[in-house]
């Protein structure tokens, strides 16, 4: 995969290191993360005809699909060979409020704008001319995690895993290891250093499970129950792209650079690879060694 130049910010090059690229402030990396995102996928696509793309929960994809949506990006990858995947979500139906599918559906997707009607009535959109709506990934190639059928079945946080594990195997998406190999993991960092929806400690470092359930964090918010991609896609995926906001951040990335490397205890640094890419405002690089 081509070394990605960044439009803006300025990069932190060390030899062994992730290319960590630092923008003045969050408006910047979600501008940044987004032309990488583009630029990715189109690599992706351009090599194997299908991109498998997981993104990421948490408050920080929000900026990265409004810049996508916007004309300049939204028609620079080839949206229709894009598959969508969460690396986790909270176990809530997809329309609640925690879910870390809504935003990608309301925001990147755009569906009210495709399905007529306005959204929320702040976004006119213009359903013929598309104007306002999201970006074209096929509804069959979208995959959230199945919450709400999960929940109507009674079936838990690790029935739900499962399920999505099997619709990520049967999707034949490639394996290094016998572990799914994503063309572009997307991932926020937690304050305590955690990713995807595995914790410091977690147990899903033991599982063999594509996909498991995870009880609900006690000393992160929200304390609701998990289903998480295991942890081991952050080492075979092509690309790892994380995108870190906001000075209360520092102290984790700080840690997650330093020297003590123990990813069990410290999550984030699964992502510390050489070919990552860390997108950091200057708020959150301000620990930076
Ligand atoms: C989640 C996310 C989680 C998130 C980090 C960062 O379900 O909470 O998947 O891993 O990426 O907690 O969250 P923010 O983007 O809100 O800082």
């Amino acid at each position: 995969m081509s070394r990605f130049v960044a439009s803006a910010g300025r990069l932190v090059r060390r030899p062994g290191e992730p290319d960590v690229i630092v923008t003045a402030d969050d408006t910047g990396a979600a501008d940044v993360a987004a032309h990488a995102v583009a630029q990715f996928l189109t690599g992706a696509i351009a090599a194997r005809s299908r991109a498998d793309w997981a993104t990421t929960g948490g408050s920080t994809p929000a900026g990265i699909y409004r810049r996508l949506t916007a004309p300049d990006l939204r028609t620079a990858a080839p949206w229709h060979d894009v598959r969508l995947w969460f690396g986790d979500d909270r176990f809530v139906p997809s329309d609640h409020p925690l879910s870390n599918a809504r935003p990608a559906f309301e925001i990147l997707l755009a569906r009210s704008a495709l399905a007529g009607e306005s959204g929320s009535g702040m976004t006119p959109a213009d359903v013929t001319s598309l104007v306002g709506a999201g970006v074209p990934i096929p509804a069959d190639q979208v995959h959230a995690f199945p919450v709400a059928d999960a929940i109507g079945d009674g079936v838990g946080p690790d029935g739900c895993a499962a399920r999505y594990a099997t619709t990520l195997r049967e999707s034949g998406i490639a394996t290094t290891d016998g572990w799914p190999v994503l063309d572009l993991l997307l991932l926020g960092i937690g304050p305590d250093g955690h990713l995807l929806s595995v914790f410091p400690g977690s147990r899903t470092f033991d599982a063999d499970a594509w996909a498991v359930g995870v009880p609900a964090p006690t000393h992160v918010e929200p304390h609701v129950p998990r289903v998480t991609l295991n942890p081991r896609v952050v080492a075979v995926a092509r690309q790892v792209l994380v995108v870190v906001q906001g000075a209360a951040k520092a102290d984790v990335i700080a840690q997650v650079f330093g020297p003590r490397l123990d990813p069990r205890e410290l999550p984030a640094q699964l992502a510390r690879r050489e070919d990552a890419v860390w997108v950091l405002d200057e708020a959150a690089a301000a620990g930076l060694p």
